[in-house]
């Protein structure tokens, strides 16, 4: 048979087959080395598509160091996901002279004494092991600038910021013969990025897994075109198959970057008990909580969410709360309460029932979505101008 075809302008624009990105997923929490990773990345580019490395987890030279991995293992062109929020990139980068690794058992000592308390209550009464993991000072989430430098002078086809607004790069990418890609939750955001100069706007609806807005993707992807014109806009949340593909192209998204399914690939890497919960879950078993980063995130649901709720805490701001939780999951791992840990993921969960090689997903992707518009649609809406 022969191969579908299925472009877009975004096709020229970054030099791809086809239109789908995956997303570049970040690990949720300190010490663990999930999402997307050096695999995934080469597997969805490989494939036709492009895939996005998510760098938020990883020290600047562990990047630097994935970057030039994807550059042995494809010559196809890839994308670098950073987290840029303005907690972050208003201030100057974490300074790493010394022990660049600090415990995060010191490090939650220096939260206020009410959240201190709390994580060490429920330690005492789950009855739960030490804390090992360690900080690490220079991750690029600590060190948003150096990171920045570092994807310009990698020259990534792609730099992608997952949080905060990329405009302040965009000349200096640019110069090096990169494209920037801009995340938005809703219209005022988008508007926003795209107006800072970016070339692509993403917007991610409230299905959407991870950090994830208040607008769901049907109101907010023709919204989101209208105020990012003339920008192209890529179409985020909730799409898990060719469905959700075509939908999008529909609407006038110019393509599309997929979380959850991914991640839920032989690549992705998420750890096996938070594939499981991905299989798991229906659609409305995903929770969005302020519990793991400070900014409202989706997850699948689990019993560290009502803990939260029950706490009557406040949520500290990003990345301080990223302490408490990953203080506490990682005790709830070592201690195997698989029922208090779920990744972050999205409603579109409840369409996944199988790990498989992102190459395939990719592949089914492409196929029903050429198959709805080039067969089904003609076949069975009477449409005419
Ligand atoms: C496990 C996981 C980690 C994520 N980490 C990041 C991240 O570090 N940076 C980012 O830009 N987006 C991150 N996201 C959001 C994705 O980029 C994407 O916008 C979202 O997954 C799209 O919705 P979907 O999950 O319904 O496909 C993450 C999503 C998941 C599921």
């Amino acid at each position: 048979m022969a191969k579908p075809v299925l472009r877009t302008k975004l096709c020229d624009i970054l030099g791809i087959e086809y239109p789908i990105l995956s997303a570049g997923m970040g690990p949720s929490l300190v010490g663990e080395k999930t999402g997307a990773t050096v695999e995934l990345v080469v597997a969805v580019s490989e494939a036709g598509g492009l895939g996005v490395l998510g760098a938020a987890g990883y020290s600047v030279d562990e990047m630097r160091d994935c970057i030039r991995e994807i550059r042995k293992l494809t010559d196809k062109p890839f994308g670098v996901d950073l987290l840029l929020p303005a907690q972050t990139v208003g201030v100057e980068d974490q300074k790493v002279r010394g022990a660049a690794e600090i415990p995060l058992s010191d490090i939650i000592k220096t939260l206020p004494k009410a959240h201190y308390d709390w994580i060490m209550k429920i330690k005492e009464e789950m009855g739960l092991p030490d804390i090992d993991a360690k900080v690490n000072l220079g991750a690029t989430t600590m060190r948003p600038h150096a990171a920045v430098q570092a994807c310009i002078e990698e020259k990534v086809p792609l730099f992608c910021a997952g949080l905060g607004n990329p405009g302040f790069m965009v000349a200096d990418a640019h110069a090096a013969g990169m494209r920037v890609l801009g995340i938005a939750g809703n219209t005022r955001n988008a508007g926003r990025i795209a107006k800072s100069g970016v070339d692509l706007v993403v917007a991610q609806g409230h299905e959407g897994g991870g950090h994830t807005g208040r607008i769901g993707s049907a109101a907010l992807w023709p919204q989101a075109i209208d105020a990012a014109a003339p920008t192209p806009v890529l179409a985020a949340g909730g799409i898990g198959d060719g469905r959700g593909v075509a939908a999008a192209l529909a609407m006038g998204c110019v393509g599309v970057w997929v979380g959850t399914r991914f991640l839920a690939s032989k690549e992705g890497g998420a750890l096996e008990v938070q594939k499981e919960a991905i299989l798991a879950a229906a659609d409305e078993d995903t929770r969005r909580t302020y519990l793991y980063t400070g900014k409202t995130s989706r997850a699948t649901y689990n019993k560290f969410h009502d803990l939260w709720e029950q706490s009557g805490l406040e949520a500290l701001p990003f990345p301080t709360q990223v302490m408490i939780a990953s203080s506490l999951v990682e005790m709830f791992t070592k201690a195997g309460k698989k029922e208090y840990i779920g990744p972050f993921a999205g409603q579109v969960a409840g369409l996944i029932q199988d790990i498989k090689p992102a190459a395939r997903i990719l592949e089914e992707m492409v196929e029903q979505t050429v198959d709805i518009l080039a067969r089904k649609l003609p076949e069975t809406v009477i449409a005419k101008a």
